[in-house]
């Protein structure tokens, strides 16, 4: 990726964002169980509001968030991700949301490692963690809905 300006970097995330909140919104129709949808919900605020944060709309408490270590299960990274269409398992659709939480994380870290002001960085980094953390959830409730299967 090559951003000429700041300006034009934000532009790219929100987009994401907008894309990332789009898709939970997707995925809230199809949950069934109060938790998933709940889960879902979630996610689907937390997008909407990195987006405002972004814009500069909304302050970040980046210190306290950023100390936290997020784990990484990894379940998703191994599982392949079917193209997205409607007749899509729940299961299937955690996975899928899992690798672009997962594009995500990258995202945010490669541009926190270029970002040059200290404010940028505390901004990417905290947006990294919690794009982490989106994963990890989506992660254990796959987890969850793989082992009640049978
Ligand atoms: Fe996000
Ligand atoms: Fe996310």
């Amino acid at each position: 990726m090559k951003f000429s300006s700041f300006a034009e970097v934000i532009q790219f995330a929100v987009k994401r964002e907008e894309e990332a909140a789009r898709n939970y919104g997707k995925l809230l129709k199809m949950a069934k169980e109060q938790a998933s949808r709940k889960l879902v919900e979630d996610l689907r605020k937390d997008e909407e509001n990195h987006k405002k944060i972004l814009l500069g709309l909304t302050k970040v408490k980046v210190d306290a968030a950023a100390s936290k270590h997020v784990r990484d299960l990894k379940i998703s990274d191994y599982l392949v991700a079917e193209p997205l269409t409607p007749d899509m398992n729940f299961q299937d659709l955690l996975i899928f949301a899992a690798k672009k939480e997962k594009k995500a994380v990258d995202l945010y870290t490669s541009l926190a490692n270029k970002a040059r002001k200290r404010e940028q960085k505390k901004l990417f980094e905290f947006l990294a963690k919690q794009e982490k953390s989106h994963k990890l959830r989506l992660e254990i409730e796959y987890e969850r809905h793989v082992l009640w299967e049978d």
